[in-house]
């Protein structure tokens, strides 16, 4: 049976509310209003929501790798599993983490506990849940490479499944989460595979520097270091990490790019495609530092769009379309966001709505 309460909405008791502002709940800071948001706490409860699922919804994590570009938003689905346990075997640690536990401070806890493989990871932000959701990377290192399974919650059938790392189709910030599994059901627990014979991955500019026989904890401080030195604390610049995805183009059009540019960043790719650095385009293209109805493109970091002074999401959105033309115009790269955009009635991309 289904109980209502004014403002704090239970079904079957879940912690829910009202007309909710989520201007505290993506980083982003831009003002948004829910109709209602759940916070499903175990299976039991998610099993409530199977008819909320049949209409418009979204997964909220700790929203930092969304943009709502509308004054409304859709009922919100923010799951608060929590939880940490590690079983260790002779070669093995594996560490199941619920999906409402902090990314950072799961990073924190196992290198406090000598399980070592996410220190480049650190100071990501975000939720457990969200990570696997987008492929979480920086530094060499992503997510996919410790994914053990992943426990999701389907609305159809109101039951969980295992899936491993195969069948949740990892990819460059991408996942079956995004595309096939998208909005059908919710990930609640994951189980991260740490190899006691811990190997540092150092490959990447910034961290090449340190010693071989670095410890996974100096990494940590070294990867912190680096994140508070280019880009702006969601504390204090809302914004949410890179906007964009690096784009991938063919070697055709890579040449013709390095004949131009012989200083372009770019980075081969297994498939035989080239990865070119978005941030690189659009410095190149003249927008770092530049600025829209209070949303600006990081003057750091150009990859990162901010909300410098109290802009609205549809602002942030605009400036996110004028990058993409501009740098659509100078190089006929067509920039895609990796940051979600929320609109009233569900998911859009840029372009939608204008
Ligand atoms: N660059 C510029 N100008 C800029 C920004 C970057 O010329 O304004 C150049 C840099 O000099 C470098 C290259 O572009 O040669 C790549 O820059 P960087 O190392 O800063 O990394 P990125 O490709 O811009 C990606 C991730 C980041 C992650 C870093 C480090 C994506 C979309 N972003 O950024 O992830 O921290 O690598 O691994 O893949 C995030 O997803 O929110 C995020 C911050």
């Amino acid at each position: 049976m289904t109980v209502f309460i004014c403002n704090d909405i239970s079904i079957d008791n879940m912690k829910s509310h009202q007309h909710f502002s989520l201007k505290k709940n993506n980083s982003f800071a831009v003002a948004a209003t829910t109709p209602v948001i759940y916070y499903p706490k175990n299976e039991k409860e998610l099993q409530s929501l199977s008819e909320i699922t049949e209409h418009e919804f979204y997964i909220l994590g700790e929203g930092s790798n969304t943009l709502f570009v509308e004054d409304k938003a859709p009922v919100m689905i923010k799951p608060e599993f929590l939880g940490i346990r590690v079983e260790e075997s002779n070669h093995f640690y594996d560490v199941h983490v619920a999906s409402g536990e902090n990314w950072h401070s799961l990073v924190c806890f196992c290198i406090e506990q000598g399980i070592n493989g996410l220190e480049n990871l650190a100071l990501i932000p975000g939720s457990v849940g969200a990570a696997p959701v987008q492929n979480i990377g920086a530094y060499g290192v992503e997510i996919a490479d410790f994914i053990e399974s992943v426990t999701w919650f389907c609305f159809q059938t109101n039951k969980s499944v295992l899936l491993s790392k195969a069948q949740c189709e990892f990819d460059y910030r991408a996942s079956i989460f995004k595309k096939s599994l998208k909005n059908k059901g919710i990930i609640t627990y994951v189980t991260l595979r740490f190899p006691k014979n811990w190997q540092a991955e150092l490959s990447y500019k910034g961290l090449s520097c340190l010693p071989k026989n670095s410890k996974a904890i100096d990494i940590m401080d070294t990867v912190i270091g680096i994140r508070n030195s280019k880009l702006p604390d969601p504390k204090l610049i809302p914004n949410a990490g890179s906007f964009f995805k690096n784009p991938l183009v063919s070697p055709d059009k890579f040449s013709l790019m390095k004949a131009a540019y012989p200083k372009i960043p770019y980075y081969p790719q297994e498939d035989g495609s080239i990865k070119l650095a978005a941030g690189w385009l659009i410095e190149v293209s003249g927008l770092k530092g530049y600025q829209m109805n209070g949303a600006s493109v990081h003057d750091q970091q150009a990859l990162v769009l901010t909300n410098s002074n109290a802009a609205s999401g549809a602002s942030i959105k605009k400036l996110a379309e004028y990058v993409q033309r501009i740098v659509c115009d100078r190089f006929e790269i067509s920039l895609q966001p990796e940051v979600r955009m929320i609109a009233e009635h569900g998911e859009i991309t840029l372009g939608d709505l204008s």
